[in-house]
């Protein structure tokens, strides 16, 4: 049936709230979702006491994640009492792992749909109002794999500019095969998928157009990415974006060791736009516990790579994830880790008390005590708080291109990035936001430089 103009001016009215737990891929998930919204005549709103619908994009790679969600929908349960019209969506990695067990726990919920799923919103709101004007109850799970759909329905859309920004997350890649036994992430996001290269390259444009002038590619494995008809790998598709004008900064994340090929390595010195930054997880020192981890690499892979990266970049600032405690753990595998992060010296780094997931083959036994976990992550964080400080120490007094991105807190000054990724603040001209600009670095902190303008 056609919509009136009344019905689609009342349409438009409403308000959709999106709130986004966990890495940047679901960040650019919820983007993609207030883009399907608006296709379904939903402004996007601040606050959830604004909104018609309300989605959780959630994260289940923290403990007790799910728990966290039930606590959330419960907060959030009076607006739906006041409202019954109050729609509740629960998205991301915790709404593919609970599944229909999230109807049943919190029956406030209407809609539960996985990361694979997005494009089919404006469907999914159509078949929830059709069944609701039946005067029946309607509960929607969407919770089955078609990455594939979903690039290609990505596609599609117009990429709307939601900020304005100068920097921009585009999905490459998604999924998992590796299977690492301490990880979520294999079944909640489904098997490795690239998406086509001539789509990424018509968003990067259309970006590009837009004023970004840094894009960072995403995916769960960045580098495994491959075009599906050539076979060729992330650094030919760098080379490609790189040939964009008016994008200035290329970075990815995140890297798998085992997907590393000399072409990415070498791409670090001899692409421009390239920046010295590699995000790199290692999770461990100790070859027993990386094999009891199913990581199919070793200590001395990783250091090996290390070090083509650094003959071909010498300045690459790494990153690194780390998980203590694993499963068997003793304190000559936690020392070997230490060792590892003293030989490799990191520009910054996350690391983690291992805890098990429960589907996840490392759940099952050997748990190290909870305050051995403790020590040996304080011990850990030191090591990686004073290589982070050696760091951005190590840059005072050197001229650095910032990409300016937002105001600071501090009245007078903007934030942007270093080629290093460390926020640069300093006091200039709000004029320079979106801008690329030569600054001086005076001061070093925790995790960010100050710097002053040029002369
Ligand atoms: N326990 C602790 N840390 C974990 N990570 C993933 N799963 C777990 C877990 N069960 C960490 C890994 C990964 C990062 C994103 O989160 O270090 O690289
Ligand atoms: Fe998880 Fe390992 Fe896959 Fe990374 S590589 S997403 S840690 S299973």
């Amino acid at each position: 049936m056609e919509k009136t103009q009344d019905q689609i001016a009342k349409q438009n009215l409403k308000g959709c709230y999106i709130k986004t737990y966990g890495c940047q891929m679901n960040v650019y998930d919820s983007e993609r979702m207030a883009e399907a919204m608006a296709a379904a005549g939903y402004r996007s709103v601040d606050t959830p006491e604004a909104a018609d619908m309300i989605i959780l994009n959630t994260c289940h790679i923290r403990e007790k994640a799910a728990e966290k969600v039930y606590s959330e929908l419960g907060r959030l349960k009076p607006l739906k009492d006041k409202n019954q019209d109050l729609i509740f969506g629960v998205a991301g990695c915790v709404a593919q792992a609970e599944g229909a067990e999230m109807i049943r726990r919190a029956p406030s919920v209407d809609m539960v749909f996985g990361p694979q799923t997005y494009q089919a919103l404006p469907d999914m709101l159509n078949e929830l109002a059709q069944t609701r004007a039946a005067g029946k109850q309607a509960r929607i799970v969407r919770t089955e794999f078609p990455a594939e759909e979903k690039f290609e329905a990505l596609q599609l859309q117009e990429r709307k500019p939601i900020t304005r920004l100068p920097t921009a997350f585009v999905t490459i890649q998604e999924g998992c095969d590796k299977f690492c036994t301490f990880c979520v992430v294999p079944y909640t996001r489904g098997a490795e998928v690239s998406r086509a290269a001539l789509d990424i390259v018509q968003e990067a444009e259309a970006l590009a157009a837009q004023g970004v002038k840094e894009i960072t590619l995403l995916g769960q494995n960045v580098n495994a990415w491959h075009d599906r008809e050539t076979g060729t790998g992330l650094a030919a598709l760098l080379r490609r974006l790189s040939d964009i004008n008016g994008l200035a900064r290329l970075r990815f994340t995140t890297s798998h060791p085992n997907d590393m090929d000399e072409d990415l390595i070498a791409a670090h010195g001899n692409l421009p736009k390239l920046m010295p930054y590699l995000h790199l997880p290692v999770q461990a020192g100790s070859n027993k516990i990386l094999k009891a981890m199913n990581r199919h690499h070793t200590a001395e892979h990783y250091m090996d790579l290390v070090s083509q990266f650094r003959l071909a970049r010498p300045d690459l600032a790494l990153s690194s994830d780390f998980i203590v405690g694993f499963p068997g753990e003793t304190d000559n595998d936690f020392e070997q880790t230490m060792a590892l992060v003293a030989k490799v010296t990191y520009a910054q780094a996350f690391s983690f008390k291992y805890s098990p997931r429960p589907g996840t083959p490392a759940a099952e036994e050997n748990q190290v005590d909870e305050d051995v976990k403790s020590k040996r992550l304080a011990a850990l964080q030191d090591l990686l708080n004073k290589q982070q400080k050696e760091f951005n120490e190590s840059l005072i007094g050197r001229e650095l291109p910032v990409l300016f991105e937002r105001k600071s807190k501090i009245e007078g000054q903007i934030t942007g990035r270093s080629p290093y990724l460390q926020p640069v603040h300093v006091y200039m001209n709000e004029t320079a936001l979106g801008e690329l600009v030569t600054v001086r670095v005076t001061g070093a902190h925790a995790n960010s430089l100050s710097a002053v303008a040029l002369d």
